[in-house]
């Protein structure tokens, strides 16, 4: 399913997403989990409005969000190659990076976003491959970026060709959520949601969606590092969801 083709609540100009639509968040986690039911949506929130609606062909499963993008850094970037961040970022994308031996660029930012200007000038100058973002309460400074900042990074996004990873870890927590840049772009972007900052971190489960382009050899980076996920922790991610408790969890941290 085209992502675009799918509905936003009024705010995003997108019109209301039809009933059938409308499944609670971790109920479309647990379909991955266990069901692998096609045409389901990676994410939703609230029962009001999806995050980004995808189906099983283009999710992968990994142990935890760090994992996830170890596995992102380590598939699409190569040994020297530059990634625009935030001047403020993820301690763990720093440590990945290092690991990898690939450059972090900090993005010229104003009001805690990056600038269209600071990322056409990093494209240009200093040649990167990509950028990393945190779109829902951003780790550390816990901002939520505007509509108009996702728009803009999705549209430079495939002008430009570069590669969007939206860390989506703490998206499950905005009341009102905005729709990620993914929504805008899902041929760019690799959309990492993980159970830890909604649920338990000890859970150890993440999602990806990853679109066609990057999918057999982010599939096989994730084989090479897990072989898969553990099922003990999947079949308890997915009891807590069954059984309402997950919710519970979610509605408890906001
Ligand atoms: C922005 C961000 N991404 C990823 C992670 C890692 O999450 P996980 O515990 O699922 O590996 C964290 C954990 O703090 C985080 O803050």
């Amino acid at each position: 399913m085209d992502a675009r083709s799918s509905s936003w609540g009024n705010n995003t100009g997108f019109g209301s997403p039809p009933a059938n639509e409308i499944i609670c968040g971790s109920a479309a986690v647990f379909k991955i989990l266990l069901m692998n039911d096609g045409g389901l949506d990676l994410i939703r929130s609230d029962n009001k409005c999806s995050i980004l609606p995808t189906d099983k062909e283009h999710v992968l499963l990994a142990a935890g969000g760090q994992n996830a993008l170890t596995a992102s850094l380590g598939t699409l970037l190569e040994r020297g190659d530059k990634l625009g961040t935030d001047p403020l970022t993820y301690p763990g994308v720093k440590t990945a990076a290092k690991l990898l031996g690939i450059h972090l660029i900090p993005i010229q930012h104003n009001d805690y976003e990056m600038t269209e200007e600071g990322i056409r000038y990093a494209i240009q100058n200093e040649k990167i491959k990509g950028i990393y973002v945190i779109q829902d309460y951003h780790n550390p400074t816990s901002h939520i970026m505007s509509l108009e900042t996702r728009k803009m990074i999705a549209g430079l996004a495939r002008e430009k060709n570069i590669l969007v990873i939206e860390d989506g870890i703490n998206n499950l927590l905005a009341e009102n959520p905005l729709p990620p840049i993914a929504f805008f772009a899902p041929e760019q972007v690799i959309y990492l949601s993980s159970l830890s900052k909604t649920i338990a971190a000890g859970l150890r489960t993440a999602f990806v969606y990853v679109p066609d382009q990057y999918h057999r050899s982010l599939a096989t980076t994730l084989y090479t590092m897990n072989i898969s996920i553990s099922p003990l922790l999947a079949a308890v991610s997915a009891g807590l969801i069954a059984d309402g408790m997950a919710d519970e969890i979610v509605c408890g941290r906001k």
